[in-house]
């Protein structure tokens, strides 16, 4: 089985190319390696540098037998695409049609997007499910429902993952989003800025789940949209007790902005994995934590036996 995974250097392509590549699959990943953590790659996985933008850069990229590919390249930062909305249009919208077409082009049998639910479905006090009508709040949201539609209407049996907020140990030296943000202001002994009031929800997920998630789909989820998520609405403000309570001390914090962007509640249904796939999340937020930190910071050696 060859796989291609664009993105497959990032955050959670890595972490897929990786588990893909144990699992025996041949893997491919297509990366411009603009965000991207090339060492987080096993080598094994064979590299190739393009953009998704460029038509004619990702069709030299594709290889020539692939069994399914798995569209993880994304601009993701959502500040980047308010700030940059054409270049961000021509990575989130023409680049997943560039790769429909590659897709198609290279035999492909399936695809797989990475969506994100919490910035489709907008703020929500009842858990979105996979029917909910999508009201994305900005660019980023509504670049990825364009490129779901894209997907649900391409010549090649799809499946959309509507991921919640993924985290897990590699994002914390180089991603975005509060948990690395968290650990970056214990490390550096600052305050952590709690945007809004904290009381704002996220639903967040370990990447190994996520990514157990993403293979199930991608094994038997074609023509469906899936949400993959815990299905816990945490608050940034849990989300520091839950930190405090695995680092055991207090964490100093102050009060920032919100972000126009941002969403107040955000509250995802993992049900339909759960009833049809036969997936759940395994990992707890704070085990999940705990790992977060041991990987950010490592232990000290141990000590060294004095000479007799
Ligand atoms: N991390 C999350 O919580 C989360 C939540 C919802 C959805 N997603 C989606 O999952 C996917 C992976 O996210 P991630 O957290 O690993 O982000 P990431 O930023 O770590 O990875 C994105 C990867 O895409 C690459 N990339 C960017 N522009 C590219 C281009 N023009 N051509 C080729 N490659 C390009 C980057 O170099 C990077 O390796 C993205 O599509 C993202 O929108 C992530």
């Amino acid at each position: 089985m060859h796989v291609v995974v664009t993105g497959g250097a990032g955050f959670i392509g890595a972490a897929l190319t990786n588990e893909l590549t144990a699992r025996g699959a041949k893997t491919t990943v297509i990366d411009d390696l603009s965000h991207a953590c090339v060492d987080l790659v096993d080598p094994a996985a064979t590299v190739r540098t393009a953009s998704v933008a460029s038509r004619r850069a990702v069709e030299a990229a594709f290889p020539a037998h692939v069994d399914c590919v798995i569209h993880a390249a994304a601009m993701t930062s959502v500040a980047a695409c308010e700030r940059l909305p054409d270049e961000s249009s021509a990575v989130n919208v023409l680049g997943a049609r560039n790769v429909i077409e590659a897709s198609v082009a290279s035999g492909c049998r399936r695809l797989v997007f990475l969506s994100s639910g919490g910035a489709i479905y907008g703020d929500r006090v009842t858990q979105a499910t996979e029917a909910s009508t999508p009201r994305p709040l900005g660019l980023y949201g509504k670049q990825k429902l364009k490129s779901e539609r894209a997907m649900l209407n391409a010549d090649l049996p799809c499946a959309i993952v509507r991921l919640s907020n993924v985290y897990g140990p590699p994002q914390v030296h180089y991603g975005q989003g509060v948990v690395p943000a968290l650990i970056a202001a214990t490390n550096a002994r600052a305050p952590f800025t709690v945007n809004g009031t904290g009381r704002q929800t996220r639903d967040f997920v370990y990447v190994d789940d996520a990514v157990a998630a993403i293979l199930d789909v991608m094994d038997r989820g074609a023509g469906h949209v899936w949400n993959v998520c815990s299905g816990a609405s945490t608050s940034v403000l849990d989300l520091l007790r839950t930190f405090e309570a695995v680092v055991d001390r207090p964490v100093p914090f102050t009060f920032g902005a919100l972000h126009r962007w941002d969403v107040d509640f955000s509250k995802m249904s993992n049900a339909k994995a759960k009833n049809i796939l036969g997936w759940h999340p395994n990992i707890s937020l704070s085990t999940g934590l705990k790992r977060c930190i041991e990987y950010a910071v490592p232990p000290p050696p141990p000590p060294q036996k004095k000479r007799p």
